[in-house]
């Protein structure tokens, strides 16, 4: 079982690259379902989740290839022929889900294993299904899958066939409001709308700047969205997509990552391919807070300098963009312990994101938990220790506070970091951090 071995107390310098966004690459790889011919996916990041992206779309008949090397993904599903995304998949990574709408509206009809809840929180997907609803199919949770089928065409008697035979075009576009800003919901009925007739209005729709990189994406496979990046998203279906070329946004969860780890322990970190704006407000916290943060949009650059003053505590309050992103919330926790005073975090998106509290008490931190609070108060140093990562961003945060910490910390279960970050450990020790994987 590999862990990260991490000795704490190096100074971080120099420059880092940002990867492409897994949160948006995984949901543009299931959207080329939707798409003839060929797509070809750019600045893809080498990462677990992708790769089971590329098994799930393999499984259903996708012509599919990632170039690890080059970050590229090479696509062709013209020959897909089936729409049942098994449960060995759906249970290894949640966002398998989102070949339910591409699927449902390719075929009328989609099988999928309902994925369960995960470590963070309970994960429903009743909005996805209610939109499916509302587009005109029928769910049916049956031994652990659901079976969402459109039993007349919502359009027309016979069904809107189109450019080829499995292509059957039986949803009728529709005005959804969705009860809560889900990106998941989003972007499964976003996707389902392309290929529907008529208009689709997704009302309350989640803004995140991935939302709008698969929207452009789709767009340029020959879709008709607009209100991108606003909370009503408006799609006028299309009898075709055709597959593009198009190179996928940065990681904003990454750069936050980095911008941390400068505020941790860094004297000047230069984080390029990162873009201020779709952090949300996560960077304005960060200067309240004292970090030394520098915005240099024109080169996609954010620069972290070790802060001349004494950073303040800070009440932080996750919510969907441009709100602080839910994501950084375990990672922030580990600057904040640090700082003298009290702090508080509220969690509004998960109803169990402080798995890494215990981890984080064990190195010697001082945070209590009440219900969705996690009050902190700021101690003078961490000490290194054997930890376990709970999910992707706990760990992320567990190999922050091994950076700092005294002595040696040992991370296990570093699984569910390699799910999400792209050479996380090497990145890190290019800045000058003493970080090993070890087998
Ligand atoms: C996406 O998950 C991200 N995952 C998550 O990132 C991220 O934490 C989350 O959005 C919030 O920003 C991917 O993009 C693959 P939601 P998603 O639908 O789409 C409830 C990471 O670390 N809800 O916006 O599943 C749900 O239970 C991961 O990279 C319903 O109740 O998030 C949750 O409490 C972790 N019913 C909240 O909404 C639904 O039908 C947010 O879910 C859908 C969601």
């Amino acid at each position: 079982m590999a862990k990260f071995v991490i000795k704490g107390g190096n100074q971080l310098n120099g420059k880092v690259k940002i990867s492409g966004a897994k949160n948006s690459a995984l949901k543009i790889m299931a959207a080329s379902i939707l798409a003839t011919g060929t797509t070809i996916l750019k600045n893809v990041p080498a990462i677990d989740d992708v790769i089971t992206m590329v098994e799930v779309l393999s499984t259903i008949g996708a012509d599919i290839s990632f170039n690890s090397s080059t970050n590229e993904v090479k696509i062709n599903c013209d020959n897909i022929k089936t729409f049942e995304a098994p449960y060995e998949l759906v249970r290894k990574m949640r966002a398998s889900i989102l070949v339910a709408g591409p699927l449902l509206s390719r075929f009328g009809e989609v099988k999928i294993a309902i994925p369960g809840g995960c470590n963070i929180g309970s994960r429903q997907i009743d909005l996805h299904l209610k939109g499916f609803e509302m587009l005109g199919a029928q769910n049916k949770l049956e031994h652990g899958y659901i079976y969402s089928k459109v039993l007349s065409s919502a359009s027309s008697s016979s069904g809107h066939t189109s450019i080829s035979k499995n292509f059957k075009r039986k949803l009728k576009g529709a005005e959804i409001n969705l009860e809560f800003p889900s990106r998941g919901a989003t972007e499964n009925i976003m996707m389902a709308a392309c290929l529907a007739t008529g208009k689709t209005i997704i009302n309350n729709a989640a803004k995140e700047p991935e939302i709008n990189d698969l929207a452009n994406f789709l767009n340029k496979c020959g879709a008709k969205i607009t209100g991108i990046g606003t909370d009503s998203i408006v799609i006028e279906g299309v009898e075709e997509l055709k597959g593009c070329e198009y190179t996928v946004m940065p990681d904003s969860i990454e750069t936050g990552t980095f911008i941390i780890a400068g505020a941790l322990c860094g004297k000047k970190i230069e984080i390029n391919n990162a873009i201020w704006d779709n952090m949300g407000i996560f960077c304005q916290k960060l200067k309240d807070i004292g970090v030394n943060l520098i915005n240099k949009d024109a080169d996609k650059t954010i620069i972290v300098k070790k802060s001349k003053t004494l950073l303040k505590p800070a009440y932080i309050s996750t919510l969907p963009f441009p709100g602080f992103p839910t994501d950084l919330q375990p990672i922030i926790a580990v600057l904040l312990c640090t700082i003298p005073g009290i702090s508080v975090i509220t969690e509004n998106v998960f109803e169990n994101r402080f798995m890494y509290v215990d981890e984080l008490n064990r190195m010697g931190a001082n945070i209590r938990i009440d219900g969705h609070h996690a009050v902190i108060t700021g101690v003078n140093k961490l000490s290194g220790a054997p930890v376990n990562a709970s999910d992707l961003r706990a760990g992320a945060a567990l190999v922050l506070a091994g950076l700092i910490a005294d002595g040696t910390t040992e991370i296990y279960d570093i699984h569910h970091i390699l799910r999400g970050y792209e050479n996380f450990d090497k990145k890190l020790r290019n800045l000058g951090a003493d970080i090993v994987k070890v087998n």
